[in-house]
């Protein structure tokens, strides 16, 4: 279950350039793509592979370039989403600063697919270190012909622009993020029209992840019926992981889908187990935005099988039981951990994050953070407790874009599951632990 797709060539001196990635074998895909392939036929191949957006929702990538509208002299373009802002992710992030190329060579191969001769790479503000090694990548694929007009000689011209955004987490929501390039306040737009159809200045566009449109690579090398043999059942090939937290071996890991949950925790060649030798006590799988799961329930399904790090497995028994492979954020947490504070941490930056255009979401984060923090206080009472859980229910399903349901779930889960923990602390508030931490972290006077 080690099979490397994006990053087997990571470990390579100086791959960031040009050379050393075509000296690899970069730029091979792309060449392969514009001189033997019609785009029908990359798109079929995406189709074929299985291959499910990386962004977070998982939608798959050759269905939805499928949908795009093809009205006739209208501009297609294609929007790398780089904003990559989800507590617990920063895979995209290792990606552009080790192999930029890699994400320059997939944003070719996938604008040619789609018909579009513009493509945007939106960065988070905050990566503004990692907007100039893709910018220097950009700079030189088109020094050496491989951006521009007639690339390679195939007919077709591509222009890549990166854009830096502001440090707005909604700016990842893809609608928000079309706004923002538009240069406007980043507000998710009502959906439908999708952007497929009205997107960038009113125009057909195909928003994708970092990681997304750099699978697109290893798929046209391989071919897609190859791709969708690695992985397991509908979640075909592989998938980076940022691991976090309490962890012996923090970093970004790219695992074959399918790989078992506690394989990955335990096993050296992943996480390398829990440090200082605790015990694990729960895990976040993919990202902030994803219900919590205890180590019973991340390890095993209800039904007792191994959990896998896939798509479906994690979400085998629904919420009741299960989370979501989400953007691969996977943070594990050990026995001394609060899961209150935790959550507090987590309902602060949503309450922070949220644009401020929906009701239930501008209103229900501000409540839920309000009330962890009575709570956290020592102040709490056990009705807050269903109060926050009344909150969290009127918030989903009721905002224009899904950072409603990303405030919601973890707040949800921590009920669920820790229930007993939210008790203690109103119970017993003179044995909250650790206050001190939680009031340095809240000091700014
Ligand atoms: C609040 C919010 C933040 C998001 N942030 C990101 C992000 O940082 N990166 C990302 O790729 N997708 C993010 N998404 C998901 C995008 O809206 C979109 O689904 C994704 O870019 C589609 O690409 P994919 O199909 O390749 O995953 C976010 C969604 C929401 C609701």
């Amino acid at each position: 279950m080690s099979k490397k797709l994006l990053l087997k060539n990571d470990h390579i001196p100086g791959i960031q350039k040009l050379d050393v990635y075509k000296a690899n074998g970069g730029y091979s895909s792309m060449e392969k793509a514009l001189k033997t392939m019609s785009a029908d036929a990359v798109v079929e191949e995406v189709k074929t592979s299985g291959l499910r957006g990386r962004g977070g929702a998982g939608f798959p990538t050759g269905m939805k370039w499928s949908f795009l509208a093809k009205p006739e002299g209208v501009p297609r373009y294609l929007v790398v989403n780089a904003d990559e802002s989800e507590p617990g992710t920063f895979k995209d992030r290792y990606l552009m600063e080790r192999i930029p190329h890699i994400l320059i060579e997939g944003v070719i191969i996938s604008s040619f697919a789609l018909g579009a001769n513009t493509a945007y790479i939106y960065i988070r503000g905050e990566y503004f270190y990692v907007a100039r090694i893709v910018e220097q990548a950009i700079e030189e694929a088109y020094n050496a012909g491989l951006l521009g007009k007639n690339i390679m000689g195939s007919g077709f011209d591509l222009d890549v622009y990166v854009q830096v955004g502001a440090g707005a987490y909604i700016c990842g929501e893809e609608t928000a993020l079309i706004e923002s390039l538009e240069g406007k306040r980043g507000n998710p737009r009502i959906k439908p029209p999708f952007p497929a159809i009205a997107g960038l200045y009113g125009c057909p566009t195909v928003v994708n992840n970092v990681e997304t449109i750099a699978a697109v690579v290893p798929i046209v090398e391989m071919g897609g019926a190859a791709y969708a043999q690695i992985g397991v059942g509908r979640s075909t090939g592989t998938k980076l992981i940022s691991a976090s937290g309490h962890i012996n071996k923090p970093g970004v890991y790219e695992i074959e889908l399918g790989l078992p949950v506690e394989e990955f925790i335990y096993s050296e060649a992943y996480c390398g187990g829990i440090r200082n030798g605790k015990k694990l006590k729960a895990v976040v799988a993919g990202g902030s935005s994803v219900p919590i799961l205890p180590t019973e329930l991340i390890l095993k399904t209800a039904n007792g099988e191994p959990r896998l790090m896939s798509y479906e497995s994690l979400g085998d028994g629904g919420f009741a039981t299960g989370t979501m492979l989400g953007s691969g954020g996977f943070i594990a947490m050990d026995e001394d951990t609060s899961i209150i504070k935790n959550l507090y941490t987590f309902s602060r930056f949503y309450h922070h994050e949220s644009c401020g255009q929906c009701s239930p979401c501008r209103e229900g984060t501000g409540w839920m953070e309000k009330i962890l923090k009575k709570i956290l206080d020592g102040k709490g009472t056990l009705q807050d407790i269903d109060l926050l859980w009344d909150i969290q229910s009127k918030i989903e399903g009721k905002t224009i874009c899904p950072l409603g349901e990303a405030a919601a779930w973890p707040v949800a889960a921590a009920i669920r599951h820790f229930r007993s923990e939210f008790e203690a602390y109103v119970k017993h508030p003179e044995q909250i632990k650790d206050i001190k931490h939680y009031y340095r972290l809240n000091t700014t006077a």
